[in-house]
């Protein structure tokens, strides 16, 4: 391995104030010409100005001190440090202290990486090629636009101008405040933008290319537009609608205005994350941003408003307060990542989302919201308010959070953050009980949980864990709190009778997973089958159940026989979460010989519930029987399920030759179900479908189940068809990933096709974080020693520094696949046998 080199920041004997920018794309060339004059402050008399730069040349630079005092001086060196993607540039002379202008024209290239400022491709109405250039500039990719201080707390304002083919839309952070004819040629425009307020260069952004918006105004004065490709206008509505009601609802819980006079979201369509929130132009994927009021499905629905959501919040939560160092880059991420469910529960009650939020977020982020249950949240808005007041236009770190969040509530959150954020991971909580005439003494220990079961090590870091308490008497309703400082206590819970059961964690807000005695667990069983626990909790029991048979803490037939205990559920999240489970376990049991025999455990499972809901929607219906419907078809089809795959090739048929259009959250499912059982004639309707797809959530949802199909032969198609033109680079992980995570041989095809094509692959996705989504997806799914050594080994030698983690994590979790198979797949397997036996 290479010495890892020290990171410096940047000097700050020099910093800016003000960048007039002007940039000049070349649309067919796919280079840029750029002239930076940037108004700096020189603290310390130098000779020399670092800044950070990537991937562009300099032409010429100078430095002017301000009010004509002394003469313009031109740089004589321009010193790159490509390594550390910084340039030096030289004087011949000491810069004095003070104010000066320094100018800087430089080229670069639009590139095809998908970061700094790049190319992205589309096809006009015509079907002609062209390019449209954009950026990225998070985390650290401005510099590859311009020369700048790339760092976030250095924040300055900026005066944009682009100079543009007449035709094209030209967008920037701020509202266009000027546009007139390009001096030098009659085809290009110059279009100025009104001044930023002062902020981090990560959140710059500019595009120029060809769109078509629908506009509309929040209720707070911002004009909200929402920029679609040409002819799509309509596809933007769903976005507007939800981001004209978030803007003021933001406003109204931060007590703080969105401050700039415009908001555009658009959609791009070479994009490598998500969505990205640059301030007042927010750039989104297509399918995070675009819905079809026919063709897009209720999760797609439900993805564009969690995105929307999410991005906006940013524009309080890291653009008007910006962390001071990547380091606290979790106060952005996370508070957005948490804001968007009550965003989205704010525009959509219908979603419940709150509970999806459990099964899809809450074990990736320490929430606040899970400290305090008396007043939580006026004294949290309380807090959030002071916070963006304080640091508004500013930086802030995570003790600011935590200092203003005490203040307000009067409750030591410092103390009690610091136990989550400092250290890592998260604890166990073993309960036991006994009863004592009217009471029930709890034992409560904690330990830190560990994958690979509870830390055994000497000096056991612990937590100050909030614990909270319900009964069977209320199972919605905290009867205790405590918190617990300590490793273990006892607790004392008073008038409570001996038949009534006792849960943790009601509500599934506190960040810990919990081993009940087997008694407890036991006696929380009924709780499942009468739904009388709420779907938050039989959804958190499940799923701590299934993480401690996967550390070995209990053996995995328990998880079955609780999964079995589900036959009533009505609800999708709960589903949702236990499916998504049982398809790591069924994963997991293909490396054996009796992967049929889980097949046939979802089937029965999955049936009952399938019959319930039937193909077509009822009357009345809404957004969470549409997701469950097709949940639970799309199992069904995949493990084999005779009826439903007969249906789904019925409905395919019809759907192909145009009789009757599926109806778009039927797709998904039915096209896994023909593609799993079906052969080169399917995989090749599936491709053509492909082909004639104008959406691109359409043409996700097929890349998507590509991979389900089971034929050697077919799966290599598929693979080689994922490098394809035919699929968009940030598109390629998912249609690889789609291959390795359905079936055993499509696991060893796929690595070893990432393998072979590591060079292009590497190429393509150079630092971003596609590549650490490529790794986990291609190899998290071994179950052998064997493997993990082989990924480690490939990896030391095929160089990839930004999935370093990713790539030690995914030889972590084929270990530990592997020992949980060496563990439990004799029982599972005489589980599965003895069940098919008994009687009925
Ligand atoms: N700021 C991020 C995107 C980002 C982070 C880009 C780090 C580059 C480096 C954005 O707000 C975000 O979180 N996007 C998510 C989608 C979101 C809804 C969770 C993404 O891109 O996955
Ligand atoms: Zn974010």
């Amino acid at each position: 391995m290479p010495e890892r080199r020290p990171f410096i920041r940047l000097p700050t004997d020099v910093y800016p104030v003000n960048y007039g920018l002007c940039l000049k794309p070349d649309l067919i060339d796919f280079t840029f010409e750029g002239k930076l004059e940037a108004v700096v402050e020189v603290i310390q008399a130098t000779n020399q100005i670092v800044m950070n730069c990537a991937d562009i040349d300099i032409i010429t630079a100078s430095f002017a001190p301000e009010g004509g005092e002394g003469e313009e001086i031109n740089a004589t060196g321009f010193n790159y440090q490509n390594e550390d993607e910084k340039v030096t540039l030289s004087f011949p002379s000491a810069l004095q202290k003070g104010s000066g202008t320094l100018k800087i024209d430089f080229v670069g290239e639009l590139n095809d990486k998908m970061k700094g400022f790049y190319r992205s491709k589309y096809a006009s109405p015509a079907g002609e090629i062209r390019y449209a250039a954009v950026t990225q500039f998070e985390a650290t990719d401005a510099r590859r636009a311009f020369p700048c201080w790339d760092e976030p707390a250095i924040k300055a304002t900026f005066d944009i101008i682009l100079i543009v083919p007449k035709d094209r839309v030209a967008l920037s952070n701020m509202n266009v405040i000027d546009q007139k004819p390009y001096p030098d040629d009659d085809s290009l425009v110059e279009v100025k933008f009104a001044t930023t307020p002062i902020m981090s260069t990560y959140l710059v952004a500019f595009v120029i290319g060809e769109y078509d918006f629908v506009e509309s105004q929040s209720a707070d004065g911002i004009t909200v537009r929402v920029y679609t490709p040409i002819g799509k206008a309509e596809q933007g509505k769903f976005a507007l609608e939800v981001a004209t009601k978030t803007l003021p609802f933001y406003k109204d819980y931060f007590s703080v205005p969105y401050p700039l006079p415009k908001i555009d979201l658009i959609a791009i369509a070479d994009f490598a994350a998500g969505a990205m929130e640059n301030w007042g132009l927010v750039t989104y994927r297509e399918t995070a941003l675009l819905i079809d009021p026919k063709n897009s499905c209720s999760s797609s629905r439900q993805w564009v408003a969690l995105v929307v959501g999410h991005e906006l919040a940013h524009q309080w939560f890291g653009n008007l307060v910006t962390m001071e160092w990547w380091t606290h880059l979790w106060l952005n991420e996370g508070f957005a990542s948490w804001i968007e469910y009550l965003c989205v529960d704010h525009c959509f009650p219908e979603y419940d989302i709150w509970t999806q939020f459990v099964s899809a977020d809450y074990t990736r982020a320490l929430d606040l919201d899970a400290l305090d249950n008396s007043h939580p949240i006026e004294d949290f808005r309380k807090g959030m308010n002071a916070y963006l007041l304080k640091f508004q236009h500013k930086n802030a770190s995570t003790e600011d959070l935590w200092y203003c969040l005490e203040q307000a509530s009067g409750k030591p959150i410092a103390a009690v953050m610091g136990s989550w954020t400092k250290q890592m991971g998260f604890p166990i909580i073993e309960v036991d009980q006994e009863q004592q005439g009217n009471d029930r003494i709890l034992k409560i220990s904690q330990k830190k949980f560990c994958a690979s079961g509870p830390y055994n090590g000497e000096d056991c870091p612990s937590w100050m864990v909030p614990i909270s308490i319900c009964t069977s008497e209320d199972p919605s309703c905290t009867k205790l709190e405590v918190l617990l400082e300590i490793p273990e206590t006892t607790i004392t819970i008073h008038n409570i009778q001996p038949d009534q059961w006792v849960k943790i964690n009601p509500g599934t807000v506190g960040f810990y997973r919990i081993q009940y005695s087997s008694s407890m667990l036991e006696s929380l069983l009924p709780g499942i089958r009468d739904l009388t626990l709420l779907p938050v909790d039989r959804l958190g029991l499940q799923n701590d159940l299934f993480s401690l048979s996967r550390a070995g803490m209990i053996s995995t037939v328990e998880v079955l026989k609780l999964m079995e205990a589900f036959v009533n559920e009505p609800n999708y999240t709960v589903w949702s979460d236990l499916s998504c489970n049982l398809g790591v376990l069924s994963s997991l049991l293909s490396h054996t010989d009796f992967h049929e025999e889980i097949q046939e455990f979802i089937r029965d499972l999955f049936t009952p519930i399938g019959l319930k809901l039937g193909w077509d929607s009822n009357q009345g219906e809404g957004h969470l029987d549409a997701l469950l419907r097709g949940l639970v078809l799309g199992k069904l089809g995949k493990a084999g399920h005779k009826p439903t795959l007969d249906e789904a090739r019925r409905r395919f048929k019809d759907h192909v030759e145009g009789k009757q259009i599926l109806s778009a959250d039927l797709r998904s499912p039915v096209y896994l179900t023909v593609l799993k059982h079906g052969d080169s004639a399917t995989l090749d309707t599936m491709l053509k479908l492909h082909k004639q797809a104008d959406m691109q959530e359409e043409k996700n949802r097929i890349e998507r189940v590509l991979g389900a199909i089971s034929a050697p032969d077919l799966i290599q198609k598929v693979l080689t068809f994922a490098l394809s033109e035919e699929v968009r680079p940030q598109d390629t992980v998912s249609v690889i990933g789609g291959v390795a995570g359905s079936s055993k041989h499509g696991r060893k095809a796929a690595w070893k096709f990432v393998k072979d094509n590591w060079q292009e692959l590497h190429n393509r996705y150079q630092g971003g974080f596609l590549i650490s989504r490529l790794i986990k997806l291609s190899v998290d799914g071994f179950a052998i020693d064997k493997i993990a050594a082989e990924v480690k080994s490939f990896f030391e030698s095929h160089h990839a520094p930004a999935a370093e983690r990713t790539v030690q994590q995914c030889c972590e979790n084929i270990l530990l696949n592997a020992a949980w198979l060496k563990r439990d797949a004799d029982d599972i397997h005489q589980y599965l046998l003895q069940r098919k036996g008994a009687p009925v």
